[in-house]
């Protein structure tokens, strides 16, 4: 098995001096999740993935993912983020990744609107409001 970077060392949080060294723990535990999925379905293998709520990337094994996989959409509700993570992919696996801004709960635009018409200020408010939002997710209701 080749030597992926991105899980090669792993900081302890005292050490970590940056968002990416602090998720290397996360990292190698996806890691070694995406090998055991490969190892009992091994067709997975070289087909193409999906991440949704992708973000940074900071918490995935990114040179790993590309390796075992085609083509690799990364899917954020956070334009930044996924510009954040053009840093974390190899030269040569850029052409493999692909980059979409896109709200998967398509809530985005009522949650606003919810938010600047209460404009919850206490904890207890922002439980309830954070309650009544999830409600509005048919898979969370
Ligand atoms: C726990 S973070 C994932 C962390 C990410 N892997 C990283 O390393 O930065 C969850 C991600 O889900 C994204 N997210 C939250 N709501 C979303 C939505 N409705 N549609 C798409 N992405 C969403 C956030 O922007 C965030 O990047």
């Amino acid at each position: 098995m080749e030597e992926y970077p991105s899980i090669k060392v792993q900081y302890d949080v005292e050490h970590a001096s940056n968002r990416y060294e602090l998720q290397s723990g996360t990292r190698k535990r996806i890691y070694l999740s995406l090998l055991e999925l490969l190892d009992t379905y091994p067709y997975l293998k070289n087909q193409n993935i999906v991440i949704f709520g992708a973000g940074r990337c900071v918490d995935l094994p990114m040179d790993f993912i590309c390796d075992m996989f085609s083509d690799i959409v990364l899917v954020d509700i956070n334009t930044l983020a996924l510009e954040e993570v053009k840093q974390y992919i190899q030269e040569k696996d850029k052409n493999k990744v692909s980059f979409f801004t896109f709200d998967v709960t398509g809530m985005r635009q009522l949650i606003v609107e919810e938010f600047d018409k209460r404009k919850p200020g206490s904890m207890d408010e922002i439980m309830k409001f954070m309650q009544d939002m999830a409600a509005n997710i048919p898979v969370l209701a």
